[in-house]
């Protein structure tokens, strides 16, 4: 018998029945659904509306529900519809006729948005976890290799030299930064909708926040109609994941480039990696293409869910079922996503011989070598055309490096400057000595010495910082 079968004289069409359930989906809320069950019922005697008695059995039949749900022991029956009425049935032919009492002042409108923010906060601890998990993995390398000098980039072209641990460091900003946006998405949505009945509120004298409580939530939503129709959570939370997927999605980005031979910046371990069928040749860094063709569907999830919900007028309406099957997809995408992403950090060989050399191509200490002119007087903009000029002047010359230029490069080069503090710098003795100093590699990351510069001693407190937010090599 349907649950709402009451007033309807015909069955459900097989179509319409196949069309409109939802269990494939929602058994996935079974343990929430049931934690709701048992502290409702809790909320009933407390409300005098069951005995003591009856809530016992209810709650002795709930709680082996729960057990045969974890032991993966409970067979769904699609006739049923949804997890709400699947587990009700199941209920009621375990404890009798008191099943019967279970739905009173509830409708699945306030239990399923109670479940999916249950749900929902479970499974932020989750990815929580899997965030921390990858932030280590990052520390971790910039500890080990971190030291290691690369190009850092702008338009693509090489810019000035970084240390790599300044480079993973800025992804464990992103993913600190992820991670405070679900802890915000958290707090809000931790309200319980339970007591909102359908949508005008229950009709009995339910004690909404003592069941609120029973449940972790922080308190009830304000509003019954807002409260069985918001779905804004969801949409906090996809947004959290897609942005969080986006950053995984740029990291993977750059280990594709990197471990391309032309780069050679990386060797994927094979664990990590898989070969062609046809070319023997081959090792690809798929896990990190997949990271990245996966992100497609956490942004679309997040666009179709905002689509969902508006043209839809207070309060449930049906389409709010659609929220969940993306929805739960982009999170398991995430959540798994961080894991592969971490075990190939974990596991990446960084060839810093090929980095160095990386980073010493495109004259990548002409910034720093103009910083230094300033030092000693000269005006940044006649700094700037000085460098520039060296600059040319190397290229045309076939000298790779600034460093490398001859004494006589930079006394001309101030010489011909129309800048009189440069002209009288051009004389001044061991002057090419000390700007070569300066266009070295390691001058140039010295010089970046502000908080969040790449010189050493700034990146090494920003890496012990980390440490110390990640509990890494604390007793
Ligand atoms: N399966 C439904 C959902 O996920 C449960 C709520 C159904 N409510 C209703 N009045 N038909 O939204």
């Amino acid at each position: 018998m349907r649950l709402w079968g009451g007033r309807f004289g015909d069955g459900p069409d097989a179509r319409m029945a196949d069309f409109t359930r939802s269990i494939e989906v929602d058994a996935e809320l079974a343990l929430d659904d049931i934690a709701g069950s048992i502290a409702h019922v809790r909320g009933l005697a407390r409300a005098a509306l069951l005995t003591d008695e009856e809530a016992e059995q209810l709650e002795i039949g709930l709680v082996s529900l729960r057990e045969d749900v974890v032991a993966g022991a409970v067979v769904w029956d699609p006739a049923l519809e949804d997890v709400h009425m699947n587990l009700e049935t199941l209920l009621t032919e375990r404890v009798g006729a008191v099943g019967g009492k279970l739905h009173t002042g509830r409708s699945r409108n306030d239990q399923v948005a109670t479940d999916l923010r249950l749900w929902t906060r479970r499974r932020i601890g989750h990815l929580d976890e899997a965030l921390l998990g990858l932030e280590r993995a990052l520390v971790d390398l910039a500890e080990r290799d971190g030291d290691a000098v690369l190009p850092g980039t702008t338009h693509i072209q090489p810019a000035q030299p970084v240390l790599l641990a300044h480079h993973l460091l800025a992804y464990v900003e992103m993913l600190e930064r992820d991670r405070g946006r679900l802890a915000d998405a958290r707090a809000r949505l931790n309200v319980s909708p339970l007591g909102a009945g359908a949508l005008a509120g229950a009709g009995y004298p339910l004690d909404r926040e003592a069941t609120a409580a029973e449940l972790g939530f922080a308190g009830v939503t304000a509003n019954s109609l807002d409260a069985v129709s918001d779905r804004d959570f969801v949409v906090e939370v996809l947004s959290a994941a897609a942005l969080a997927m986006v950053h995984l999605s740029r990291l993977a980005e750059e280990i594709t480039w990197w471990s391309n031979p032309r780069f050679g910046f990386v060797r994927v371990a094979d664990a990590f990696s898989t070969g062609s069928s046809m070319m023997p040749n081959k090792k690809n860094p798929d896990p990190a293409e997949l990271v990245r063709g996966r992100s497609a569907g956490v942004i679309g999830a997040l666009a179709g869910m905002l689509t969902l919900i508006k043209g839809l007028p207070l309060a449930y309406q049906r389409d709010l079922q659609e929220d969940k099957p993306a929805f739960f997809a982009s999170l398991r995408t995430l959540e798994t996503s961080l894991g592969v992403m971490a075990g190939l950090m974990e596991t990446l060989v960084i060839d810093r011989g090929r980095m160095r050399t990386a980073a010493d191509e495109g004259y990548t200490t002409a910034t720093a070598l103009a910083d230094a002119l300033v030092r000693r007087g000269v005006p940044f903009r006649a700094a700037h055309h000085i460098v520039g000029g060296l600059v040319g002047g190397a290229e045309a010359e076939g000298i790779r490096t600034l460093a490398a230029l001859p004494d006589e490069a930079f006394r001309a080069a101030l010489d011909g400057s129309d800048d009189p503090t440069a002209r009288q710098l051009a004389h001044e003795r061991g002057l090419a000595t000390a700007l070569r100093a300066s266009a070295t590699l390691e001058g140039s990351l010295a010089s970046a010495d502000v908080i969040g510069g790449t010189a050493p001693a700034r990146v090494a407190a920003a890496l012990a910082a980390a440490k110390d937010r990640l509990g890494i090599g604390i007793e």
